[in-house]
């Protein structure tokens, strides 16, 4: 992309006549340049060529965002000489609008950093923030501040954002208030407000944008990951802490969601893949909820390219790694030029009139459906979507269309538009969101902003008691984001006779696994201390007790040529005060749980060995454990021989040290999992200090522990440990949890107890 300066010189110079004698042109940069940003050409001086401006953050490009190459060579708009692109300081909108109060500082403008306050006149209550700020979105920090006294009315004072004006003044049952911004602004939100006998107002309060007005990603987080939720769940608060909120849609209920992504010229090239990465990351989010939605994902220009076809959905059972894999494989060659937003609604429509064939109205009207289009608005093609929006509402529905009436269906629709790009239509846009409850329409400048914007949704407390739940990617780097990533993390300091640190797992707010040779005979709870960074007091977790697995016994086999045996290396630490859960510190889900089948989807009564087939199903499967590295830990990626690639595998343990028996079956029984060696593959291998951590997998958005670092035949590692690689003959050998299950359910299991406990499946 962009430019190279050297054929911009002669640019100027290049006409070609076409077919009927029309000179067709290249467009030139005079009068292009901005000062204090940059820009990128979509193709260049070449026609229909798309300069997009950029300026640093808190500052936006004038007077232009973009500029189209015309087929006769000139720009729209064109540069002006007395008006020469620029980067603009961001302004906010007017809060001199306030009623019945103050601000301060009086000012005819606002820009990015200027702090204003509020006070009200006597006799009146301020509501809402007394200081903003004017931040770099164009948007006011807090919240609107209303400044209001008692009137006996039903509703309270609904006040006026910042560049607004509000017609109606009387707030009672039924009133009505309507907004319009001033000037250059445009309103984003709920234009007319109802107020409702149970004294709320409909619809959610609007607010003024300018074009270089912008949502964050944790705005839009928080109010589309609100909403979304609320379609995924049944909204079943359980007061069980454990389980957290249960969510999941009602029984016989279809959730449909419908997924466009605009590809044309006009969101730029690479734009694509963050798109698609975006839309990954989305799906897994969703699927974390343990609601499995059918899918339509198209992307579009003039013409749909389809990903995923929701029909498949109803014929077959899909697969939702294959949906993944679907978007991941899915490339764009040579697409069309043009933008047809129609086409894309009318395409979830003819989708939606076929689920309705077969499924019959009645059928029909358990079903749920959510469009959610990722586009810049702007469509040269197929007219405006807006009567086929108003069909999909008939169709969904029913001809019930009075909003707000019981038994109404509109909870059964929502379409989300996400407005992304440099130059956005909202006038198009924002018509065509349908839905209750909350926004549906968000205005982002970056693509790039969309993945974190679909992470941040699950980093909420509500979703704390999912086990497992993590983020799959650093964002800086630093501690706390790779807490984020491995928020189960916990170290285990034993400051008895012989002082040790290992790794351990939290898998319930009072529980740690770890190995059972990190503790030596005579260790008592007070000499062992759990590092955890919950925010809650110390970091460094007290004992209450820790519990070894009945059967570890290291001498057992001495006699058969064993020195040291570590079957049933296994231990279980109760915290003395439970730790805090949030997104940095999380239980990690362990086999054979209610928790990890719904992790998995696996639906209806499910089995232990479900889950064993699910997570270690094949001969190679790759796993992953923790070693210590600056700023906190780093992954090592292992594969564990299973079937009929053990075998081999453990031989190799006859070579460690201490081992005499000739059968290898002695020091590594059946509850063993073997990893290292660099067949296919180099393995890492385990240093010292990794003892005791979990050994875990990856499904979709959750972390599974299968194992539990012990033992290996060599030590590659020094005294720095750190992410080491195996060698030909190097093994190691962990607890498999599958083989644990009697000890974990006796201990973490236990409803009779003074903890929450987690439930084990029966088979
Ligand atoms: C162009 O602007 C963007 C955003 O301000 C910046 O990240 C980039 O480094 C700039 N490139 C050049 C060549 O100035
Ligand atoms: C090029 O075309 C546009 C629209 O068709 C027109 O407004 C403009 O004046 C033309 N420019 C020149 C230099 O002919
Ligand atoms: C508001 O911000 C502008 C730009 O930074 C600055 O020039 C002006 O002095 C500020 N006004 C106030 C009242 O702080
Ligand atoms: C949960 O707790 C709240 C208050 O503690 C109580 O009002 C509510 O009925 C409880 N809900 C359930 C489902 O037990
Ligand atoms: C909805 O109304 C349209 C036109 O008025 C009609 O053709 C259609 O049959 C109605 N649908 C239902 C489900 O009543
Ligand atoms: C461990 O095994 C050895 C050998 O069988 C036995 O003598 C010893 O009593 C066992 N220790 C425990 C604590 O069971």
């Amino acid at each position: 992309m962009g430019a190279s300066s050297n054929w911009s010189w002669y640019a100027a110079l290049l006409c070609l006549f076409s077919l009927g004698a029309e000179v067709l042109c290249d467009c030139t940069d005079r009068g292009i340049q901005i000062q204090g940003g940059n820009f990128t050409l979509t193709k260049g001086f070449k026609r229909d060529s798309v300069i997009i401006y950029r300026c640093n953050d808190g500052y936006y490009p004038y007077p232009a965002v973009t500029r189209i190459c015309l087929p006769n060579g000139s720009w729209k708009p064109a540069p002006k000489r007395f008006s020469p692109q620029k980067c603009k300081l961001v302004e906010c909108p007017d809060p001199n609008v306030l009623e019945n109060g103050n601000v301060s500082p009086p000012e005819v403008q606002y820009f990015v950093g200027n702090e204003t306050s509020y006070e009200c006149y006597s006799g009146y209550t301020l509501r809402g923030s007394s200081k903003r700020i004017c931040l770099p979105n164009g948007k006011w920090s807090g919240s609107t501040p209303i400044c209001s006294r008692d009137s006996g009315f039903a509703c309270p004072d609904p006040g006026v954002p910042p560049g607004a004006s509000r017609a109606g003044n009387m707030f009672g049952i039924d009133d009505k208030v309507t907004y319009s911004c001033n000037g250059e602004l445009f309103l984003v939100g709920s234009k007319e407000r109802v107020c409702l006998e149970n004294g709320q107002w409909t619809g959610t309060e609007p607010a003024c944008y300018y074009k270089h007005t912008f949502d964050t990603p944790r705005e839009v987080a928080e109010s589309f990951g609100g909403a979304i939720k609320s379609t995924l769940t049944t909204t079943q608060s359980l007061n069980d802490t454990q389980e957290g909120r249960k969510i999941r849609i009602s029984k016989d209920g279809t959730l449909n969601i419908y997924i466009g992504v605009d590809i044309s010229e006009s969101i730029e090239k690479d734009d694509f893949e963050k798109a698609r990465d975006a839309v990954i990351t989305l799906i897994k989010k969703i699927a974390s909820f343990s609601v499995s939605p059918n899918y339509e994902i198209v992307f579009f220009s003039s013409e749909i390219y389809r990903v995923v076809n929701i029909l498949d959905f109803f014929n077959a059972k899909v697969e939702l790694n294959t949906v993944i894999e679907d978007l991941e494989k899915f490339e764009i060659g040579d697409k069309n030029t043009g933008t047809d937003l129609n086409l894309v609604f009318k395409t979830f429509e003819n989708q939606m009139a076929f689920i309705k064939r077969q499924a019959g109205d009645e059928g029909f009207k358990a079903h749920r459906h959510v469009l959610i289009l990722f586009t810049d608005g702007a469509y040269n093609m197929g007219g405006s979507p807006q009567p086929t929006v108003a069909r999909i509402k008939n169709t969904v529905y029913m001809n019930h269309t009075v909003e707000n009436q019981v038994g109404a269906r509109d909870d059964f629709l929502d379409i989300y538009i996400f407005a992304i790009g440099n130059d956005i239509f909202d006038d198009d846009l924002q018509p065509l969101t349908v839905g209750t409850g909350g926004d549906h329409y968000f205005r982002m400048s970056k693509i790039v902003e969309l993945k974190e914007t679909f992470d941040l949704i699950i980093d909420e407390s509500e979703v704390v008691g999912m086990c497992g739940l993590h983020r799959d990617y650093d964002t800086t780097g630093d501690k706390e984001s790779t807490k984020k990533m491995f928020p189960w993390l916990a170290f285990i300091i034993n400051k008895g006779q012989k002082a040790k640190t290992c790794i351990g797992s939290l898998v319930s707010p009072d529980f740690v696994l770890t190995a059972a040779h990190c503790f030596t005979f005579g260790d008592l709870p007070e000499n062992i201390v759990v590092e955890i960074e919950d925010g809650l007091g110390s970091s460094e977790k007290k004992v209450k007790t820790f519990t070894l697995h009945p059967q570890y016994n290291i001498t057992a086999k001495v006699k058969e040529g064993v020195t040291e045996f570590y079957d049933y290396d296994l231990a279980i630490i109760r915290l003395k005060e439970s730790v805090q859960i949030s997104d940095s510190v999380r239980p990690i889900c362990i086999p054979c749980t209610q928790e990890t089948s719904e992790a998995l989807n696996l639906v209806g009564e499910s089995t232990c060995r479900q889950q064993e087939q699910v997570l270690l199903k094949s001969y190679r499967e790759q796993l992953g454990f923790l070693t210590r590295k600056h700023p906190l830990v780093a992954e090592k990626t292992v594969f564990a021989k299973l079937g009929e690639n053990r075998d081999l595998c453990i031989k190799k343990a006859l070579a460690a040290p201490g081992i005499t028996t000739q059968d290898e079956r002695v020091p590594v029984t059946d509850n063993f999992l073997c990893t290292g060696g660099r067949v296919g593959y180099r393995d890492h291998i385990a240093c010292t200090g990794d003892s005791g951590g979990a050994v875990f997998k990856n499904f979709n958005q959750r972390t599974i522990q299968i194992g539990v670092v012990s033992w290996g035949t060599q030590a590659l590692c020094g005294s720095t440990g750190g992410l080491v690689e195996s060698n030909d003959e190097s093994r190691d050998f962990h607890i498999n949890l599958f083989r644990m299950i009697p000890f974990l359910s006796k201990n973490l299991g236990d409803d009779n107890q003074d903890y929450t406990p987690l439930t084990f499946l029966k088979n």
